[in-house]
């Protein structure tokens, strides 16, 4: 059964992943070979629906796999997603205070995230705040990542 990392943007889901195994799946990375382009190209030419839709495919295609997977932040969003990612027996939330990610994801120019670009800060809070509820409903457990270093945090992930 896969392992599977969940938590809002900038939460460090995939640096962690790295550090736990070097074989992780990045799903955003999966979704950009599917769609031959970034990201935030691909929400512009085809919008977030269109986006969603894929990203559940993906999720579906890879929880099949045995691998460590790290997901986009919006994967909770799709009710479908959120009962494929219960009934799996680790699905890991990375929980952290929105003054953290927003921090985190202002400072990263190597990986833009449309919903930010889009959004103005009380926008985006609002956002994250309706997500919360739903990585918990999604999640087997939640791992509190405030003030720790991706190491710190991989290393309680293995212990699980
Ligand atoms: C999204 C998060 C992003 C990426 C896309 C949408 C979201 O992934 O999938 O921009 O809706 O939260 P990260 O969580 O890796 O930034």
């Amino acid at each position: 059964m896969a392992k599977v990392l969940i938590g809002f943007m900038g939460a460090g889901k995939s640096s962690v992943a790295r550090l736990l195994d070097e074989d992780f799946i990045d799903m955003d990375e999966v979704i950009v070979d599917k769609i031959g382009m970034p990201i935030s190209d691909f929400f512009e030419s085809e919008g977030e629906v269109a986006f969603r839709r894929i990203e559940s495919e993906t999720l579906q295609e890879l929880l099949t796999s045995d691998h460590l997977i790290s997901t986009g932040g919006g994967v909770v969003v799709s009710p479908e997603n959120r009962q494929l990612l219960a009934e799996n027996d680790q699905t890991i939330f990375l929980k952290a205070e929105f003054e953290t990610l927003y921090d985190r994801i202002a400072q990263d120019k190597d990986n833009v995230r449309p919903l930010f670009n889009q959004n103005t800060k009380e926008a985006f809070k609002a956002i994250y705040d309706e997500r919360q509820p739903l990585y918990k409903e999604a999640a087997s457990h939640t791992v509190s990542v405030d003030h720790k270093s991706p190491e710190e945090i991989a290393e309680m992930i293995a212990c699980l």
